[in-house]
């Protein structure tokens, strides 16, 4: 992988700030940014691994005890989540995966590597054997049934399985994350590469009823976070199973990414928008569809690899030079402008927890860091 004096720079610049706003933000959940300051969620919420995430990114460089200690205590603060049977939903592979299994994988701790065995249970339990699918939310609101639907940010909830597989030896994990993959396959792509973000599916039949529009514009649109959880989900099923299909379909889906960019490699929030609709940049699908372009470019012959690498190492140069706030005292987030909600009006043009994550992720692989979480 390149070695690049720029990453470096920024490398040593998120070191500092982390430095400073793990002693603001302790062991708690931030997500979304708002005048300078990190808002946070309760532990249940899906971005609840990213903070701790992002702490052991920086702690397998710096092997700084104080953010080992946060990253620790957050893990523990998880565990009421995991008895309680309303608030869990598909996103327990992002809430465990960033800190359970990266703990185990770090540190070999045996209590990290029991947590998120269960948990890979729990996940497991949300399987759709009719459809084929993992079950995405739980309802809303009294009296909603959404029981038949699915979604894509679901792949990056895979790996979880795949790991339960491998350090138990028990294939049952990793033949779920397979089903739930085919699904995605044969109901999520369309033909230029683009993602839906949900389908609905007959809970009972589990025949396929309609797409559904949910955080992109429309059900015909192209919310660009949905297609980075494609790219980089789609790399990392591959990379679990090295089965062509799915290498074939995290190609599919990184050309229509990389071909749908602006000219400063930072994605707009829906590729498409019609005019009227402000075009706000999400800097978090950027990030994540980084590492996995650099993901996918590790596991072509190197013939190929170059588009993909040079795509996903523009990418992070651009949010580093362009949307970095490394140096500001009075900004918590790392990267500006994402978008994390935009047809409810939520956290638009700010940083989001997750951006910060997949950056310094991909600041880490830059680095020369192979092994991933994931
Ligand atoms: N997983 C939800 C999102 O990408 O916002």
């Amino acid at each position: 992988m390149n070695n690049l004096e720029w990453v470096d720079e920024a490398w040593s610049k998120v070191n500092s700030k982390i430095d400073r706003t793990s002693k603001k933000i302790g062991a708690n959940f931030p997500h979304a940014s708002v005048n300078g300051t990190y808002q946070l969620e309760e532990p249940f919420w899906w971005t609840a691994g990213f903070w701790p995430g992002l702490l052991w990114l920086v702690y397998r460089d710096s092997k700084d005890e104080s953010l080992k200690k946060i990253a620790e205590q957050c893990e523990e603060k998880l565990d009421k989540v995991i008895t309680d049977y309303y608030r869990l939903d598909h996103d327990m592979g992002f809430m465990w995966t960033l800190t359970s299994v990266a703990r185990y994988k770090l540190l070999g701790e045996e209590d990290s590597k029991r947590r998120a065995l269960l948990v890979a249970n729990l996940l497991m339990g949300r399987f759709n054997a009719q459809g084929n699918y993992i079950r995405a939310w739980n309802p809303w609101h009294e009296g909603e049934d959404n029981s038949g639907w699915a979604i894509i940010d679901c792949l990056m909830n895979l790996p979880l399985l795949f790991w339960a597989s491998e350090v138990t030896g028990d294939p049952r994990y990793g033949h779920v994350a397979k089903k739930h993959g085919e699904t995605v396959l044969s109901n999520f792509i369309r033909k230029d590469g683009s993602v839906h973000h949900i389908i609905r599916f007959d809970p009972e039949s589990g025949e396929r009823i309609e797409a559904i529009g949910g955080q992109g514009f429309a059900p015909e649109s192209a919310w660009s976070r949905g297609a980075s959880w494609a790219v980089y989900g789609l790399s990392l099923l591959y990379k679990h199973t090295k089965e062509d299909k799915y290498l074939q379909a995290a190609k599919s889906v990184s050309h229509f990414f990389i071909a749908n960019l602006p000219e400063d490699y930072v994605p707009h929030w829906d590729f498409r928008l019609p005019e009227g609709v402000t075009k706000y940049r999400d800097s978090s699908a950027g990030a994540i569809a980084a590492c996995g372009l650099l993901l996918l470019a590790n596991q072509v012959a190197p013939t190929e690899a170059e588009i993909y690498e040079n795509a996903g190492v523009k990418i992070l140069k651009s949010l580093y030079e362009n949307y970095g706030d490394l140096e500001n005292p009075n900004q918590d987030g790392l990267i500006l402008s994402g978008t994390s909600h935009y047809p409810e009006g939520k956290n638009i043009d700010v940083p989001l927890i997750y951006g910060d994550y997949y950056f310094v992720e991909g600041l880490s692989i830059l680095k020369g860091h192979e092994e991933l979480f994931w």
